[in-house]
């Protein structure tokens, strides 16, 4: 059973590209300390670089978040990890990610988000797929993407391992009200912390699914995605949301 479908008595605590408030953004510095935090587990963003590897990194390219400029799928394995993306951290690979919160004392949770929007043909979920499948840790993955095309071909690659398809308040309504879902076969929604009322998980949950909600920093909205019913809250601080939850 993939421990992100287990029943739950309070919501998850998902430390947004880990625990990024207090460490550099989808390193594996942000995501042990979202282990050391408490949290279940983590969201991370992943991309194809030149080379085929699948990379953690937000951005299309490095010149936001490291000392480096230039596109991620341009760049080889060897030129992304010449670069540091924050405190002397290097971006990693997702394989770094799965090996580095395994040996946690719970099964911690890893919600990938599959990000090819600029490249939606790169072959990118089959390469995800391959690199879970090598490690064996199915059960702890739930795939996302904003894109219903990718999670379809996640359903078709993955059907035993969970998905979620991502929206925010801001999308123009035919894609908030996620028009492809019936193409994409999904258990989760996750709907930005915008969109969260007590109604409006209600009413995904009459349809059978569960809500992961983002990016839920402050206390007010952290105590009001609990209080509105949803699975998950994917924030920047386990730290905060587990004190906002009393936890
Ligand atoms: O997966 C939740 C959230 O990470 C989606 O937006 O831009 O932070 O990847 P973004
Ligand atoms: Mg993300």
């Amino acid at each position: 059973m993939n421990h992100w479908l287990n029943p739950i008595d309070r919501p998850l605590i998902i430390g947004h590209r880990g625990a990024s408030a207090h460490a550099p953004e989808n390193t594996l510095a942000a995501f042990v300390l979202a282990v050391a935090q408490g949290a279940d587990g983590i969201e991370l963003d992943v991309m194809r670089c030149a080379t085929g590897e699948v990379v953690v990194i937000h951005d299309d390219t490095v010149n936001r978040t490291t000392d480096g400029e230039g596109r991620v799928r341009a760049l080889s394995l060897a030129a992304l990890r010449r670069l540091d993306a924050g405190n002397g951290e290097r971006i990693p690979t997702l394989d770094e990610v799965i090996i580095a919160t395994a040996g946690a004392s719970r099964p911690f949770l890893l919600n990938i988000e599959v990000k090819n929007d600029a490249a939606p043909f790169d072959g990118l979920e089959r390469l995800v797929v391959e690199v879970v499948r090598r490690h064996g840790c199915e059960d702890r993955v739930l795939f996302s993407s904003f894109n219903p095309l990718a999670v379809r071909r996640l359903a078709q690659l993955a059907p035993d391992i969970p998905r979620g398809i991502l929206y925010h308040h801001a999308m123009p309504a035919y894609l908030r009200e996620v028009w492809l879902a019936p193409l994409a076969p999904h258990e989760f929604r996750h709907p930005d912390i915008g969109l969260i009322t007590p109604e409006f998980v209600a009413r995904l949950k009459a349809q059978g699914k569960r809500v992961n909600t983002w990016t839920v920093n402050t206390r007010a909205d952290i105590v009001r995605a609990a209080t509105s019913g949803v699975h998950g809250i994917i924030g920047d601080s386990p730290l905060a949301i587990r004190d906002a939850l009393g936890i």
